[in-house]
């Protein structure tokens, strides 16, 4: 392994690796803007330049592979009067617009302006305006703010291969523009705004809803398919705002689709089910939560006395539920009658998986799913992990013997379709968004969606991954888990690292990334 000295510290590094990296990765920060590990080096902004003893010119950090021995200064009159040469350049047209910019706050033009520039203009002359562009359907293109650092058109053809972005003229006249008819809308056109050193992208979504420095960061999992891309959900006082990515080299690296970016607006779906209904003499009332839980409970056990006969109850099991409740979901319907049909809920899908590729080398950059559900996998482990019968549910329909049941929802959207058959009678329905089923349950009880809650799920891959709760669940609803804890006659509230202790390993490994211990986890109410 080489080792170099930088700014007389010495580091270890890996070999051909670039002098820019090995210093990130040693923490060592080192300014730069064009540089993104995911990407092409085109070493053009030049914020980067270093010296490097025995080399009579500064070189880019980003583009030279380190040498076992190099000597290299950061801080050197030469290193440091360079950086503020480019902040000067970068800022001469730039509108200086933070208070009203998104980007605020996590600006790297604003930190490198700080740390590395001036701090005063010397720049009397007037500002060369550029119009803002609507580039695509997700994405604003405040053209006065950008320094050109071209990421995010290496991003169009390096990762989505896609091609949408260039750059237009030359000199001060350049910016980054689309083709006429040719918007920037792939499915992955998200991740340019994240790859935006400064407020020039920005996300439509996003824009002016609030100031980054509020927000709170928890690490989840995508919920939109089987990929199980790694995300942060950004939320401040209850709310979800918006999903960034959370780089996983096995998974997603540094991308995620544009389905997870804007899946957080499932939970701030204004149809959100609040408050357990029961049907009384064929029509839903209102009731209290923990009343309906006591209620299901009897209804369930006087079908499995009435049917004097084991195999007389059902689950199933949403593929949205995490493993954790799953498994409860299961032991506790086993409890009651221990040959209850275990079946898995709808697993939706759409065509093929869609596969983006790099627009030069072909290389497969990013998979987005066909399955678009995050945890058929492991739902179908945890049937496994609990034995006994179990059917599709095609086959749970016809089967005369199940006279009741308990069915888990928690989709993102409408899952009901006219095509879903399911067993008649007395059934306990657990969901998010109303539909004709929720309509017609014996028992209603409004469930948690996924940001509101800790589980595992695993992915087409068989990666297990933990995600924790952002935020608590709306007044009305409970999380899944809670109640079957409850029902299982457990005292406190449901802790799914617990559950996954008591299902032995895979699971009892799994633990959260480190950064969650640093989380303040949402108030949960004991029923
Ligand atoms: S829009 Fe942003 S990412 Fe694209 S070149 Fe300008 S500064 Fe770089
Ligand atoms: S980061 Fe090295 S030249 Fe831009």
């Amino acid at each position: 392994m080489p080792h170099i000295t930088i700014d007389g510290k010495r580091i270890e590094c890996k070999d051909r690796q670039m002098i820019l990296q090995a210093c990130l990765d040693a923490k060592l920060p080192l300014p730069h803007y064009c540089y993104h590990p995911g990407l092409s080096i085109p070493a053009s902004c030049r914020i980067c330049l270093v010296e490097v003893e025995g080399v009579p010119k500064m070189v880019p950090s980003c583009q030279t592979p380190v040498r076992d021995g190099m000597v290299i200064h950061s801080k050197s009159p030469k290193a440091v009067a360079n950086q503020k040469q480019v902040m000067e350049y970068l800022l001469v047209n730039h509108p200086l617009d933070c208070p009203v910019c998104d980007q605020a706050g996590e600006c790297l033009l604003q930190d490198y302006s700080y740390q590395y520039g001036r701090s005063q203009s010397r720049f009397e002359e007037d500002k060369h305006k550029k119009p803002k562009k609507d580039v695509g359907l997700n994405v604003l293109l405040y053209n006065d703010r950008c320094i050109m650092c071209t990421r995010c058109v290496r991003f169009t053809r390096e990762v989505s291969g896609t091609n949408e972005l260039f750059v237009e003229g030359r000199g001060h006249q350049e910016e980054i523009s689309i083709f006429p008819g040719k918007p920037l809308d792939n499915k992955l056109s998200g991740n340019v705004v994240d790859i935006c050193p400064v407020g020039a992208l920005l996300d439509k979504d996003f824009l002016f809803k609030q100031r980054v420095w509020l927000l709170k960061e928890t690490p989840s999992i995508s919920p939109v398919d089987a990929g199980g891309e790694n995300i942060y959900l950004h939320h401040n006082e209850g709310v979800v705002y918006r999903i960034k990515p959370r780089y996983n080299a096995e998974v997603n690296t540094w991308w995620i689709s544009d389905d997870t970016r804007y899946a957080y607006k499932a939970i701030n779906d204004d149809k959100r089910l609040r408050g357990a209904r029961r049907m009384q003499y064929g029509s839903q009332i209102n009731t209290a939560y923990v009343k309906a839980i006591e209620e299901a409970d009897a209804g369930l056990r006087r079908a499995h006395a009435e049917a004097k006969a084991d195999g007389s109850l059902y689950a199933v099991l949403s593929p949205m539920m995490s493993c954790e409740e799953a498994y409860l979901l299961g032991k506790y319907i086993r409890s009651i009658d221990p040959q209850a049909v275990l079946t898995l809920g709808p697993v939706p899908t759409s065509g093929q998986n869609e596969i983006f590729k790099h627009g030069m080398n072909g290389k497969t950059t990013f998979t987005i799913q066909a399955e678009k559900v995050p945890n058929a996998a492991g739902i179908r482990r945890v049937i496994a992990l609990l034995g006994g019968p179990t059917a599709s549910l095609e086959d749970l329909a016809a089967n005369a013997k199940v006279k009741a049941g308990w069915i888990v929802g928690g989709y993102l959207s409408n899952w009901v379709t006219d095509a879903l058959k399911l067993p008649k009678g007395f059934k306990i329905v657990q969901d998010t968004l109303p539909s004709t089923l929720t309509d017609r349950a014996e028992i209603l009880l409004p469930a948690a969606a996924w940001a509101e809650k800790d589980g595992t799920w695993e992915n087409f891959a068989g990666k297990i991954q933990p995600f924790t709760a952002a935020v608590a669940p709306p007044e009305g609803t409970t999380r899944e888990g809670d109640v079957y804890w409850k029902l299982l006659g457990r005292k406190g509230l449901f802790n799914a690292e617990d559950v996954r202790a008591e299902m032995g390993e895979p699971f009892a490994s799994i633990k959260l990334p480190t950064e969650h211990a640093a989380q303040p986890a949402p108030e949960f109410v004991e029923l």
